[in-house]
């Protein structure tokens, strides 16, 4: 039965919503503005372990997140952070301030991880390129200096956190502890390159049984790379990582460029948050550096045939309903971690096991339900921000 979606103006109870409410109160469906079923739920544990920016994808998930944590939707245990986008050092001081602007900073630690590859160095990444790799010339922090110092970070429009600071444990600290102090509850939403998922198992084995499911936005299982043509970025940044973690005996899905390619931000979508009815600090972010593209000047500000990706914040929706995927498929998925143009390349084989291999089948994403979505994702985009105290 389709789900009975009430978008209505906030506040405003319409009689769809009022009639939702009678369904609802009656235990008959339960359904929230934001396109989910609201129908009460434990709340989903999860670390969602990023190369945080403020409002590029992952900063968009934190603030999905963030929203979500105040219906009861989800508990954020914690967001370790990666290098990957940026330097971890830049990444960091975006998700403090990031937790800070949306009022969780009190409830919602900020942990750092990984600075560098397990092996992957900027020779090896000159070498690729210098080889033919190909891609779209994104090479993530790689690209630029790395900051050393605090004067050499780069503050988001409305200025560094004043009052978070990061957690003194480090990432991979925490996301052994919280697994074992909740078994078989914790999703790790891997929007960034693996590292310190590759440590924290390799380092405490025991965890992994107890690791409910890795949602990844992660690989080109079907399709070419972005980063490299053979590559997408968070598995082309650390392959021998990403090689690692997918290997594992865990439950996981891949949202892989297979499906975020076809599922594009547009100009209409993008004026429905960045010039909100409603708007707030996060809207305006959103319009300042989301308008303006990558580039800062290219954007939906300036071409309103401007398309953009979103590739995190699928996971999120995955999380909360799998039925977002309309297509997906389970099959042995692998990384090739080895020096040269395929280094990070993810290779899927179907229903055939690679002789030798200690593969397990994951589930990959390949199609979403783009309309349902796009309707979650300007819901909690577009909400008052700091979120309401969490339930
Ligand atoms: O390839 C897409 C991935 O690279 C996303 O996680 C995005 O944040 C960038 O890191």
């Amino acid at each position: 039965m389709a789900e009975a979606f009430v978008i209505a103006p906030r506040g405003a109870l319409g009689l769809g919503q009022f009639l939702a409410a009678l369904l609802c109160a009656a235990g008959l469906l339960c359904t929230a503005s934001n396109g989910t079923n609201a129908a009460p739920r434990q709340a989903q544990k999860i670390i969602v372990d990023s190369d945080y920016n403020t409002i590029s994808d992952d900063g968009q998930l934190g603030i999905m997140a963030a929203q979500l944590q105040t219906e009861g939707r989800v508990k954020i245990m914690g967001i370790t952070v990666v290098s990957g986008n940026q330097w971890l050092k830049q990444e960091v001081s975006d998700a403090l301030k990031a937790v800070e602007r949306l009022g969780i900073g009190d409830r919602v630690g900020v942990y750092a991880g990984a600075n560098y590859p397990l092996v992957r160095d900027l020779a090896s990444v000159k070498a690729e390129q210098a080889a033919g790799a190909g891609g779209d010339g994104y090479l993530g922090a790689w690209g630029g200096p790395e900051p050393k110092t605090d004067a050499e970070l780069t503050a988001p429009p409305d200025g560094f956190a004043l009052y978070t600071h990061v957690q003194p444990k480090s990432a991979v600290d925490f996301i052994v502890e919280t697994v074992k102090a909740n078994p078989h509850q914790i999703t790790i939403l891997a929007i960034g390159p693996l590292t310190n998922i590759a440590q924290a198992t390799k380092r405490n084995p025991e965890i992994i049984p107890l690791i409910k499911q890795i949602i990844y936005m992660g690989g080109a299982v079907h399709v070419p790379g972005n980063s490299t043509k053979a590559a997408e970025f968070n598995w082309w940044f650390d392959p021998d990582a990403a090689q690692e973690v997918v290997r594992l005996p865990i439950p996981q899905v891949v949202i892989p460029l297979d499906v975020t390619n076809t599922v594009q931000l547009t100009k209409s979508i993008y004026d429905r948050i960045a010039h909100a009815a409603k708007p707030t600090v996060v809207t305006a972010l959103y319009q300042k550096l989301t308008g303006y593209g990558f580039d800062g000047k290219h954007g939906f500000e300036t071409d309103p045939n401007y398309t953009q990706n979103v590739w995190d914040t699928l996971t999120i929706a995955y999380l909360l309903d799998p039925k977002f995927a309309t297509e997906s498929h389970d099959e042995f998925v692998d990384v090739i971690a080895k020096p040269g143009i395929e280094d990070g390349r993810s290779v899927g084989y179907g229903n055939a096991q690679p002789a030798g291999t200690p593969l397990q089948k994951v589930k990959v994403v390949t199609k979403f339900d783009n309309d349902r979505f796009f309707r979650l994702y300007i819901d909690l985009l577009t909400r008052p921000v700091p979120v309401r105290e969490t339930k």
